[in-house]
């Protein structure tokens, strides 16, 4: 069977790097091609085999791929994936901050050239079942805060992860959350940002990788579900399944869940 050939933007980032990386060494996968802006002459230190050019429609116009997969930032994954479709190949976008409506676009293109995609906020798959679980814990609770803490290299606060996981909560529990308000606050934003009556704390550290903690508190009681990514590692075993199911199913996802089958 020939491999799954699949391309990467964001190739010199944090991510991009590991996934370019890990695709290389993945049996029954190619690395076709590496976007970067940095791509000088067409190639890319330290990959020297592998075609680069500085925008996805350059590289796709010279590659054929199966699957792109997207590490860079929202404005350009979103553009970098209506380019992949336009050239029939699946996206599979990690990049966070994708708007719902620039994924219902991308969701309706891929569909109208009939091929799947994704759009992952989270490829950790530990991540995924701590969103989950928390789900499940949303109704027996009123209250509940998120605290996710990553390194301080990460452009965007809070998290894409910790704005899904509230809004997931504020869906399983359509009573809504009750919310702690101070009636002085010496320091504004103290108790963090909002959404659903859920606060949001953003800490950024060196030494950080990704982690969240999803405290409920009730009478007497904590339940803290927390995860922790200890190395870019833990996104690849999702990255790479996410690109086998889209070209396997030709469906488009949002998320990792509907991809494990939760
Ligand atoms: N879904 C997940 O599980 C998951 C996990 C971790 C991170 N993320 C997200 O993935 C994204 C990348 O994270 P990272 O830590 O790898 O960031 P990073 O180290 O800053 O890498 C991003 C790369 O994207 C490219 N880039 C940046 N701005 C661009 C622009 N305006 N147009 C085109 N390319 C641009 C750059 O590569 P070149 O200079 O080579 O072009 C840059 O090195 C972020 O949105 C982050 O939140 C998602």
């Amino acid at each position: 069977m020939s491999p799954i050939r699949v391309v990467v933007a964001g190739a010199t980032g944090r991510m991009g790097s590991e996934v370019a990386r890990a695709v290389a060494a993945e049996p029954g996968f190619k690395l076709a091609g590496l976007v970067s802006r940095r791509a000088a002459g067409g190639r890319l230190p330290g990959w020297e085999e592998v075609p680069v050019a500085p925008t996805v429609r350059e590289l796709l116009g010279a590659v054929r791929a199966d699957a792109l997969v997207d590490f860079t930032v929202a404005e350009a994954a979103f553009e970098n994936a209506r380019a992949a479709i336009q050239h029939r190949v699946a996206p599979v976008v990690g990049a966070s901050g994708l708007s719902s409506d620039q994924v219902s676009v991308l969701a309706e293109e891929a569909r109208a050239a009939g091929i799947g995609g994704a759009v992952v906020p989270n490829f950790a798959v530990g991540a995924v079942l701590m969103m989950h679980l928390a789900r499940q814990a949303a109704r027996f609770f009123e209250t509940v805060e998120i605290i996710e803490l990553h390194h301080d290299g990460k452009a965007d606060a809070p998290s894409g992860t910790a704005i899904a996981t509230a809004r997931l909560l504020a869906e399983a529990r359509p009573e809504g959350f009750r919310r702690n308000v101070p009636t002085r606050e010496p320091l504004p934003g103290s108790r963090g940002a909002e959404l659903a009556g859920i606060s949001i704390h953003a800490v950024r550290l060196p030494g950080l990788v990704a982690h969240q903690e999803v405290i409920f508190g009730g009478r007497g009681q904590t339940l803290t579900i927390r995860h922790d990514s200890t190395s870019r590692e833990s996104f690849i075993p999702g990255v790479l399944l996410a690109v086998r199911r889209v070209l396997e199913t030709r469906q488009f996802y949002f998320g990792l869940e509907p991809i494990l089958g939760l």
